[in-house]
């Protein structure tokens, strides 16, 4: 019955190690400051008072992520930890709308089986480094550390870790010219 279905999705709302448009009794609040400072600091793994996170992003796992000082969680954003990987986003980093953080890959080394009944192979994870900036549209693959002061450009696929003051752009991820 549709009532006992409202009642059950309210209790895994409150619940649930996740936020986003998806889970729609805990994602109002994300549209008023002190609501969202609220739930985010619940959920979250650290989530500092300074921090932003907007209405329409998405979190899974959010005890396995922290989000730093001065930093905003834009709309369309889905950063995605698991279990046995966090993910780090520290004090001053700039994340663009639409940003995508996965921290693990879908074994797909058999031919027998389908992918979806392979598992995954261990998961990595992701660090953000004080006052990166990643470009809107960004994906940040499993295991990738983006360093101090960089910048990855819009639409980048970040596939291997970056170093400090240099940006990188493109499919994959390059450098295209160091921060002097
Ligand atoms: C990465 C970025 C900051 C670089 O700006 P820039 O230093 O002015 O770089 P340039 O425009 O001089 O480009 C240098 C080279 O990199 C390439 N390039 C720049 N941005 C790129 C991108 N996002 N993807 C692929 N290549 C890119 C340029 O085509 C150029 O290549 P060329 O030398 O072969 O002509 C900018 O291009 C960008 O992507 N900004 C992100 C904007 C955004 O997401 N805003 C959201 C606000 S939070």
């Amino acid at each position: 019955m549709l009532i006992t279905e409202v009642f059950k999705k309210i209790k895994f709302s409150m619940n649930t190690d996740r936020i986003g448009p998806d889970i729609p009794f805990t994602h109002w609040k994300l549209h008023y400051k002190s609501s969202m400072l609220k739930l985010c600091k619940k959920k979250f793994l650290y989530f500092d008072h300074t921090a932003d996170f907007r209405a329409y992003a998405y979190a899974i796992y959010c005890s396995q992520i922290s989000i730093g000082k001065n930093v905003v969680i834009r709309p369309n954003t889905m950063l995605f930890a698991d279990d046995f990987a966090k993910i780090i986003i520290e004090d001053n980093v700039m994340v663009g709308s639409g940003v995508h953080f996965y921290v693990n890959n879908h074994k797909f080394d058999r031919k027998d089986i389908p992918i979806i009944e392979q598992g995954y192979y261990p998961s990595e994870e992701i660090i953000i480094k004080e006052g990166a900036w990643l470009g809107a549209n960004s994906i940040i693959l499993p295991g990738v550390t983006i360093g101090t002061n960089s910048v990855v450009g819009a639409g980048s696929v970040v596939t291997k870790s970056v170093p400090e003051n240099v940006v990188y752009a493109g499919i994959p991820a390059k450098l295209i010219k160091k921060i002097t």
